[in-house]
């Protein structure tokens, strides 16, 4: 069983984009996922396939119409599809890796790439969408948020990486932040390595980076410790 992303967007030319590269790319080739584009514009109405109008009650910008989505959903997702279908918009629920863990474990996401103002909320309903957010920001599409879902997913998918580096503490697996890193040389624009790295003694070693990371995360995120 492998993770299937299936992406519903305006503009299909966007992808893979680095999702080709490196990595997740390597990971493509190799079937540990898989990757297909719908254009919504294919279900738009009428002769020159308008997928968007006004906003009810009025106001500035364009929504996205729910019957053009739904109908492109219909048409990309069946009714037996068991992947969830999220939303990218800066109004949903904040990623977090917990999730990103789900996702990974399950048989993929249909992620559908918002544009304009918003979507017609009815669809977010009709459709049981989860509208997922990347950060509290506003980008100009879903693309790129959609992009970096499926990064942080396949990056854990079993076999993508290796064991020792997808099993090794990272940042928000233990809701802290990581330690320093340091490599050679020695010395640097009068810049030496911490002692206790070269001290050979790992139990020291291990409560160093131990209190390193609280102290970051104290300084940076002190909402990840409570
Ligand atoms: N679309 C526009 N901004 C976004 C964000 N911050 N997260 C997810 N989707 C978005």
């Amino acid at each position: 069983m492998s993770f299937n992303a299936t992406i519903l967007t305006l503009y299909p030319e966007m992808f893979p984009g680095p999702l080709g590269i490196s990595l997740s790319g390597d990971a493509l080739e190799r079937g540990l996922w898989s990757l297909e584009t719908k254009n919504i514009r294919d279900h738009g109405i009428g002769r020159h396939k308008n997928v968007d109008d006004t906003p009810a009650g009025g106001g500035v910008g364009m929504v996205l119409r729910c019957d053009v989505l739904a109908s492109a959903i219909d048409a990309a997702v069946p009714p037996d599809d068991l992947r969830p279908k999220l939303l990218m918009t800066p109004r949903g629920k904040p990623l977090t890796q917990a999730r990103v863990r789900e996702l990974a474990a399950g048989p993929g996401v249909v992620i559908v790439c918002g544009r304009f103002e918003g979507v017609d909320e009815r669809v977010i309903e009709g459709r049981n969408l989860e509208e997922v957010s990347i950060g509290d920001y506003v980008l100009s599409g879903g693309e790129m948020a959609a992009m970096v879902v499926l990064d942080a997913c396949v990056r854990v998918i079993p076999g993508v990486m290796g064991k020792e580096a997808s099993g090794h503490d990272e940042s928000f697996e233990s809701n802290l932040l990581e330690y320093p890193q340091y490599t050679r040389p020695r010395e640097w624009e009068g810049r030496s390595l911490p002692d206790v790295l070269l001290s050979g003694n790992h139990a020291l070693i291990d409560k160093w980076r131990r209190e390193e990371a609280e102290r970051i995360t104290q300084e940076r995120r002190p909402d990840l410790l409570r």
